[in-house]
């Protein structure tokens, strides 16, 4: 059967690379994945407690609602600060508050880019920390970082157009489909 991922960016920037590469994820995949993005984490307010107590905004319950129909997830974020950016941490933070949980057990796998040489490699070791307490099921290779980023994207709306890094996420892809259908 055919397997349905969702995308998440960590970045509201229009120019993004993080997605740009989200946005040609779909043309990587194998035949029978299709991966679909979600809505901007952009939409969701500031978590905050009394908020949650008031009810769910509805923007949350949207997305985690999104999140449990699919059969995996692909995170794509920048690194900010040696992390990834708060506005990710307040989305997985709101998420984490909907019961049932909707990255309990569900499979997950990590991209990252930077400008730099680094690819965001440190922004993706502290996400896999949040998601051991999420318990999701993380893909661990491979492992997508995708350094001097600005030169490997183009086009309007841009895409990811380097040929070799292509060819790499596409291989993750396909990985990750392979795990979800034995473990997910
Ligand atoms: C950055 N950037 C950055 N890059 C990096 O490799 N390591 C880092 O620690 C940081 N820190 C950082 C902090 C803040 C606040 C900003 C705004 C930026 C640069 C970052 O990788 C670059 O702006 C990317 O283009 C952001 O990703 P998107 O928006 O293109 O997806």
């Amino acid at each position: 059967p055919t397997l349905r991922l969702v995308t998440m960016v960590g970045s509201l920037r229009q120019g993004s690379y993080s997605a740009a590469i989200a946005r040609t994820l779909a043309a990587l995949a194998p035949d029978d994945v299709v991966i679909e993005p979600l809505a901007s984490i952009g939409d969701l307010p500031h978590y905050n407690a009394d908020t949650q107590a008031d009810g769910f905004p509805a923007a949350v319950l949207a997305m985690a609602e999104a999140i449990q129909g699919a059969d995996g997830v692909i995170i794509v974020t920048p690194e900010y600060n040696y992390s990834f950016p708060g506005v990710l941490k307040n989305a997985l933070d709101w998420l984490s508050r909907v019961s049932p949980s909707p990255f309990a057990r569900k499979p997950v796998a990590l991209q990252s880019s930077s400008p730099g040489l680094l690819g965001g490699s440190r922004a993706q070791y502290q996400l896999r920390q949040v998601f051991i307490f999420l318990d999701a099921m993380m893909l661990n290779k491979p492992e997508v970082m995708i350094g001097q980023v600005a030169t490997k994207v183009a086009g309007d709306p841009a895409m990811l157009t380097d040929a070799p890094t292509r060819d790499f996420v596409a291989g993750q892809i396909a990985t990750f489909a392979e795990f979800i259908r034995r473990h997910g």
